[in-house]
């Protein structure tokens, strides 16, 4: 058994929040060679989408593996210190605990793992966002595995017909329910419907109860109580055979949704598929932009990257983002641009309400 493990955290931007600073890219190619060498890791990649640092690492050792979740947090430490000489902005910012106890989650640091019997040939696909939350790869994993019009196999292929199960959860409760697609979707899109709440952790084929997806569902805000920065959430999805196609699996990207995030992770704004070469923010922070890793596995090995979104086929999806985002921006600090006041990740209404208090008055 294999076990692929993404674990990804922002400790430090360059410039401001846009993006990541190539030495603290090239530190954390340096730790993953060396864990690799001492023969902790199987392969390992690291790279980037805004400001934060996403290791992509593959193992024998399982999921919720103490000794690979330690190596991530150290290398983020490490990376921290090398983010604080250089002064890049926010050095340290996910990361949330003192110290490392067991298990990087709940620490700050975003993970997605999936161990899994590999298959003669392993496309896998690791999806890396930033400026969006833990929940915004609902609607994508929904039409990857559910969707009909985004995936022919669910109609026309035998492996893919019987459907998909996946794995909810309540984050602010810590619940989690599996429902089956396609006879529950109904109940399943409630719940996936309102991201901010309800996140899917996981996916699994139902012709054989094998994984097909996984992401991150760790909420900063949560964690911390406060804001502390947006998610940036990142997602491992098996393709072909039992699982849909490398086309059906980017198909949803071919539309610019709009998720929560963007600037002070407090807007709505267009989720827009670009190449590594683009994967720095821009315009008002952002827009939130997803970035898509491509990789065989080879007993482990990581073959690849290729970077899938570097692709004209997606040029429409990415002016479909910056045609919504001319006109979200005119709405300026106005709803439904600017997020409900109980979800904006940055407020100034307790202070205002207290100031504005004694002046309210009966309505005449
Ligand atoms: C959003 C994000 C940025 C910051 C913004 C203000 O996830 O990271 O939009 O919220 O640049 O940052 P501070 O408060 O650090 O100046
Ligand atoms: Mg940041
Ligand atoms: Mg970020």
């Amino acid at each position: 058994m294999i076990t692929v493990s993404c674990i990804k955290a922002d400790i430090g931007g360059y410039v401001g929040h846009s993006a990541m600073h190539p030495d603290i890219l090239a530190l954390g190619q340096e730790e993953l060679e060396k864990a690799r060498q001492r023969g902790l890791l199987v392969d390992a990649h690291a790279s980037h989408c805004g400001d934060d640092l996403f290791l992509i690492m593959t193992h024998e050792c399982g999921e919720n593996c103490e000794e690979v979740h330690r190596l991530a947090w150290d290398i983020f430490l490490k990376g921290t210190d090398a983010a604080k000489k250089l002064k890049l902005y926010g050095a340290g910012q996910d990361l949330l605990a003192d110290a490392f106890a067991g298990n990087i989650r709940g620490l700050g640091p975003g993970s997605a793992e999936m161990e899994i019997d590999e298959r003669p040939s392993e496309p896998i696909i690791v999806f890396m966002a930033d400026k969006t939350s833990a929940g915004s790869f609902n609607l994508p994993l929904y039409k990857m595995f559910a969707d009909p019009f985004n995936t022919a196999g669910l109609v026309i292929a035998e492996t893919l017909h019987q459907g998909f199960t996946f794995e909810i959860q309540d984050v602010r409760e810590h619940l989690q329910i599996c429902l089956n697609t396609p006879d529950e979707a109904y109940d399943a899109l409630i719940l996936m419907g309102a991201p901010s709440r309800y996140a899917v952790k996981r996916v699994f084929t139902r012709a054989t109860n094998e994984v097909a997806a996984v992401s991150s569902t760790d909420k900063l805000s949560l964690i911390a109580g406060r804001y502390v920065g947006k998610d940036d959430p990142v997602a491992v999805v098996r393709c072909q055979g039992h699982f849909p196609a490398v086309g059906e699996i980017l198909e949803p990207f071919s539309t610019a949704w709009m998720v929560e995030g963007w600037m002070r992770g407090s807007h709505n704004g267009p989720w827009i598929p670009v190449a590594l070469k683009d994967a720095a923010t821009g315009r008002f922070d952002g827009p939130p932009r997803v970035v898509a890793l491509g990789f065989q596995l080879a007993d482990g090995k990581l073959v690849g990257p290729r970077d899938m979104f570097d692709d004209p086929s997606f040029d429409n999806a990415r002016a479909e983002a910056n045609h919504i985002a001319d006109y979200l921006r005119k709405h300026g600090p106005f709803e439904p641009h600017r997020l409900p006041l109980e979800e904006m990740e940055y407020t100034t209404m307790g202070v205002i309400a207290k100031k504005l208090g004694p002046r309210w008055q009966p309505m005449a």
